[in-house]
């Protein structure tokens, strides 16, 4: 019940419901101290509002255990009080999936941050689920190691929420998504009971690989507590390159190139012209082409044991339609070539709440896909902004329409519907959360979604864990 000092000063809300919050607030505080029970508005607003701003609701609570037992301690109560539990990260996500839109208590997991020494003979390391990416990095870089997941919200998204939703990035290209690098979880589960595989065994294939079912499950079906994570090289020298070209369907070339004929190929991620200006004007980026405008551009890293600019520059000396380039081989001129991609999402929220739609396309259809986008807005919303990027190598699109207002929702699943149409998933790395669960049937069957929804009521008999993520508040699934 303590005031955060470094909170954010809270909106005008109005009060919870007076009632029994007093009993479930001492019980709370009779688990994880007074400190970490956090009721006073001011101090929780920022727990109740996600990133993009386009979701928010009133928490019981919000309470910050320390460690799995206290975690599991936190679940016991709310089951004995009939109250909702979310578990939130570092509240970065962009589906609204961290955040008390339905109510409930938010269970914060940014104090279970412990690191445990990195195990070199197995290349892998233990550390609890609120550890920031970055943190993480910088403690395996020190044994001259590398996660293999990366993202621009590196310094806030944690261990257990990347793992919660799947989490995607820049080097999957190289390593794959977040459940590649996944060994073992700890976990808590609706009931308070704790499952664990931290024992670091590559092949363990006794039964159901729970921690498996658990990437991507969106806090609906457990908390993650630790994680046990494959780690990677970490490369000596890296190239970046900034390519200008002429469309999409020629960037897709490219980037079919440059997987055939590079070795050590870690990112290849996919800006538009909109976006470049976008980021030049709010975010103060450096014009990379100083004047010169292109329609599509394609930052690629490459990293190897050695400098790899020149095998970067040959691969490409027969490449098709390459209008401009700009390289940096080290560490500042990339970071200048970096932020014109990473800038993206912060410049377009400063522009205000946009249709923020995470889609992947088949490599075939995506030119097709991003022309049909633009009839569609220009036929049905005309005015609005496309803001299109992404990581080209794996097919994922960030769709982000600024102009109609959030309740616009025939956009969403205009814009969704059009995905399927073209063979692509709704949901590529973000999640589902509270955003897309009334269009699981364009990416799910019938049978698909009833042994999700069995798996939930299995695990979460009372749908206590995230109610209206994944499967609308109203679903059975929750019952
Ligand atoms: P939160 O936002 O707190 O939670 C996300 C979901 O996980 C919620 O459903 C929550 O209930 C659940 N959850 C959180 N912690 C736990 C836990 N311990 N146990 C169980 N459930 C839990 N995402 C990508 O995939 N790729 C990107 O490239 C990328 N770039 C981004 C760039 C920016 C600037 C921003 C703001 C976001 C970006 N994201 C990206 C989205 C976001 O960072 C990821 O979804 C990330 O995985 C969320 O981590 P978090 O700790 O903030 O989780
Ligand atoms: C990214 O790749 O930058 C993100 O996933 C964030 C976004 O979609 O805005
Ligand atoms: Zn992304």
């Amino acid at each position: 019940m303590t005031a955060d000092p470094d909170a954010r000063a809270g909106r005008d809300r109005p009060e919870p419901e007076a009632g029994p919050e007093d009993a479930l607030v001492r019980a709370l505080v009779g688990v994880v101290g007074d400190r970490h029970v956090l009721t006073d508005p001011a101090v929780t607003a920022p727990f109740e509002t996600d990133w993009t701003r386009r979701w928010s609701g009133r928490a019981r609570c919000v309470v910050r255990p320390r460690d799995t037992a206290e975690v599991a301690a936190v679940v016991r109560v709310c089951a004995a009080h009939g109250v909702a539990v979310v578990p939130q990260g570092g509240n970065t996500g962009l589906v609204g999936g961290a955040v008390p839109v339905a109510g409930g208590v938010v269970v914060s997991l940014t104090r279970l941050d412990g690191l445990e020494p990195v195990d070199v003979l197995a290349g892998q390391v233990t550390v609890g689920a609120g550890v920031t990416l970055a943190r993480l990095q910088e403690h395996v870089a020190a044994v001259g190691l590398a996660y293999g997941v990366d993202l621009a919200a590196r310094d806030t998204a944690t261990v257990g929420g990347t793992i919660a939703t799947n989490a995607g990035g820049i080097h999957v290209v190289a390593h794959g998504t977040t459940r590649a690098q996944v060994v073992g979880l700890e976990a808590v589960l609706a009931d308070g009971s704790v499952v664990a595989r931290l024992g670091g065994l590559v092949k363990d294939n006794v039964g159901y690989d729970l921690p498996g079912l658990l990437v991507g499950s969106e806090g609906t079906l457990a908390i993650v507590t630790r994680a046990r994570l494959r780690l990677v090289a970490r490369p000596a020298h890296r190239v970046v390159a900034l390519f200008a070209l002429d469309d999409l369907a020629a960037a897709v070339q490219l980037t079919a190139h440059l997987r055939q004929r590079v070795a050590g190929l870690t990112a290849v991620e996919y800006v538009e012209r909109a976006g470049v200006e976008l980021v030049v004007a709010r975010a103060g980026v450096a014009d990379p082409f100083a004047g010169r405008v292109h329609a599509a551009h394609l930052v690629v890293e490459v990293a190897g044991a050695e400098p790899p600019a020149e095998g970067l520059a040959a691969a490409v000396a027969d490449a098709p339609a390459i209008r401009d380039v700009a390289v940096a081989e080290d560490g500042p001129g990339q970071a200048r070539l970096w932020v014109v991609r990473e800038a993206h999402t912060e410049a377009i929220a400063a522009e205000g709440v946009p249709h923020k739609l995470d889609v992947t396309l088949p490599l075939a259809r995506i030119a097709a896909f991003r022309a049909a986008l633009d009839q569609l807005l220009a036929a049905r919303w005309p005015g609005s902004r496309p803001i299109v990027f992404g990581h080209l190598a794996d097919g994922n699109l960030h769709v982000n329409v600024l102009g109609p207002g959030p309740d616009a929702d025939r956009l969403d699943a205009a814009v969704l519907e059009l995905v399927a149409e073209h063979g692509g998933s709704i949901s590529s790395e973000h999640g589902v959360g509270r955003q897309k669960t009334a269009y699981l049937h364009l990416g799910r069957s019938d049978a698909d979604r009833a042994a999700m929804r069995a798996i939930k009521r299995a695990l979460d008999p009372d749908g206590r864990l995230n109610p209206g993520v994944l499967f609308p508040a109203s679903s059975p699934a929750a019952t």
